[in-house]
């Protein structure tokens, strides 16, 4: 038993908690209360199973039938009010993203940034607030294994006393394209070949090579940060160009990144490899286990500023998500910490519910012009009402308890918080709630040529270079042989392709990498 890690002892520790404390039961519910306590009899200890209309069941082993060899009879009202929920237990799984691990915790602000934002959630050293973070891989479904390469989702939900402040950003500071028009392209290369029902190395590089835009994004996937050492020693990065007003109005440009305190910890390939083997869920075990024994994951939360004076006249689009802001211009300031401290309570109701939205913001937090946070600010409330219908933000996990929602929105699927008789239409002279000018935007001036503006070359190998340059050499030797890997899968003239635009980054690059495949290419087709 003591081998057993608190993941594995999980039914155990609710057996124990669901027992009677001080005397009475708890999670249970009392049959007494409707008379029938000869049902209870010596079983004392253990609650009554009803169906989900309240009413006790009888029998969960059989169906209720003519005869000992049926046939069922329509009237078993328990066996339908079962197998009918059954039938509908799962919802979609999210589209992309789909595998993940949650926990709850706190914000707690470290030190002052109130002259760039009047965000409440950074009012006060000290203020803490609670938030909810779901990890997650990207391209595979909710079955697969953590240990994968793929970029690693960092979403925080921050329940703040002016609503809900969704921070939804992944391990890594850049994106792969930077205009939302190719996301579904983008997203369907990784994903299964329609015929076949495989994961597809040419639709994956094909996509990548006609899109060199790609290339920093591709590099540090294939990176050792690529495969993280579970989900608490990476980093997270709100990638995106955000803006912050302060209570003046003054507005600046800010990159939001939370460094983990647990120092960065990858797995290198082969080993990942095992361990996807072993145990695919390996991510998920590793937080649970540590959040249960304590060891309490945190984060270092900086942000980057930039006046919009400076954006306008730096040397390239500061609203690109596939560029960051080099350091040594714009230096990280401290701000606060995230800490983890809480396992899920129910993984459907915590987890697989919660939605996170980057268009959930507050008053001192606003979106930049950043072409693809405009095109992310559409999707995902957009699949929020079809992954869990039109009243998901009344769920626990989603509604934003600490302010009471009061609006004009009625009806729909679930609503649960239907807002009694309040008056459903504004305006109206019965005590509807009121507008608060005060939350309103930040004016700005837009003016341009409207049009589809192509994104494909815009200074694509700069940054990809300086990536290069701060690996160190057993590093850049790991990130050549695991292109090399994928890459040898693809037809050759994608792999042709490929290689053209690592060779922009640096020409050492490109020419480890074509000798690479050629010996590559050669040991296959001696097997
Ligand atoms: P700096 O030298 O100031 O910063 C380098 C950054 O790279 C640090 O944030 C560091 O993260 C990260 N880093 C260090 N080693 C690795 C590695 N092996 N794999 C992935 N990331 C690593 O440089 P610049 O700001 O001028 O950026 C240079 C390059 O660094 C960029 O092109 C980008 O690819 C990468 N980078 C930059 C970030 C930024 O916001 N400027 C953020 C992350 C990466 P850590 O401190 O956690 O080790
Ligand atoms: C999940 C769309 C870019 C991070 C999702 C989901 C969609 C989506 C539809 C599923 C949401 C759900 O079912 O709850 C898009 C589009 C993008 C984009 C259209 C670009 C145009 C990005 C970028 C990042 C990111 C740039 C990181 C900086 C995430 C994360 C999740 C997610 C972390 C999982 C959230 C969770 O844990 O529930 N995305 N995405 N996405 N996306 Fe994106």
């Amino acid at each position: 038993m003591s081998q057993r890690d608190p993941a594995a002892e999980q039914l155990n520790e609710y057996k124990k908690s669901s027992f009677a404390v001080n005397g009475e039961k708890k999670n249970v519910w009392l049959f007494s209360i409707c008379g029938l306590v000869d049902c209870v009899g010596d079983q004392e200890q253990k609650s009554v199973m009803t169906t989900g209309y309240g009413t006790p069941v009888d029998s969960k082993t059989s169906t209720l039938t003519i005869g000992r060899h049926g046939p069922v009879l329509l009237q078993d009202s328990i066996f339908i009010d079962e197998m009918t929920h059954f039938d509908r237990e799962r919802i979609p799984e999210r589209v992309v993203h789909a595998k993940g691990a949650g926990a709850f915790g706190y914000f707690e602000v470290t030190h002052d940034i109130t002259r760039y934002t009047k965000a409440c959630i950074f009012s006060q050293i000290g203020k803490r607030t609670d938030l909810v973070v779901r990890f997650s891989t990207v391209g595979g479904e909710s079955g697969s294994a953590d240990t994968i390469r793929d970029p690693r989702g960092f979403a925080v939900k921050f329940y703040t006393e002016n609503g809900i402040w969704d921070l939804v950003g992944n391990n890594t500071p850049v994106f792969f394209v930077r205009d939302p028009m190719l996301f579904p392209s983008f997203i369907h290369t990784q994903k299964r070949n329609p015929v076949t029902h495989l994961k597809d190395a040419d639709m994956f590089w094909d996509f990548i090579s006609l899109r060199p835009e790609t290339t920093h994004q591709v590099m540090i996937l294939f990176s050792d940060r690529g495969i993280p050492d579970g989900y608490r020693h990476m980093n997270g990065y709100g990638s995106h160009t955000f803006k912050l007003v302060n209570a003046k109005g003054e507005a600046f440009y800010c990159k939001f990144h939370y460094k983990t305190d647990q120092k960065i910890k990858n797995i290198l390939s082969e080993a990942a490899s095992k361990i996807t083997a072993s145990d695919p869920d390996y991510s998920i075990r590793d937080l649970y286990n540590a959040i249960h024994s304590r060891n309490y994951p945190s984060w270092t939360f900086f942000i980057q500023v930039m006046t919009i004076e400076e954006a306008k006249n730096y040397r390239f689009n500061v609203l690109d998500v596939t560029k960051v802001w080099p350091h040594s211009d714009f230096p990280l300031i401290p701000v606060g910490k995230i800490v983890l401290n809480r396992n899920p309570s129910n993984y459907f109701a915590d987890v697989e519910q919660a939605a996170f939205a980057p268009n959930h913001m507050i008053p001192g937090i606003e979106p930049s012009a950043d072409k693809m946070l405009q095109g992310r600010l559409l999707a995902y409330s957009d699949t929020h009402r079809h992954r869990l219908g039109a009243n998901y933000l009344q769920l626990p996990v989603n509604c934003p308890y600490r302010v009471g929602v009061i609006n004009y929105q009625r009806d729909g699927p679930s609503a649960f918080h239907n807002q009694d008789g309040a008056p459903n239409y504004y305006p109206n002279s019965f005590s509807g709630p009121e507008e608060c000018p005060k939350a309103k935007i930040d004016p700005f001036d837009v003016n341009g040529i409207v049009d589809r503006f192509n994104t494909a070359d815009e200074n694509n190998f700069e940054q990809p270079r300086m990536f290069w340059n701060i690996l160190k050499d057993d590093e850049r030797d790991r990130l050549v042989q695991n292109i090399i890997a994928s890459l040898q899968n693809a037809a050759d003239f994608i792999q042709e392709r490929a290689v053209q635009n690592f060779t922009k980054v640096t020409d050492e690059f490109g020419s480890r990498l074509r000798n690479g495949l050629k010996i590559a290419l050669k040991n296959k087709a001696s097997l």
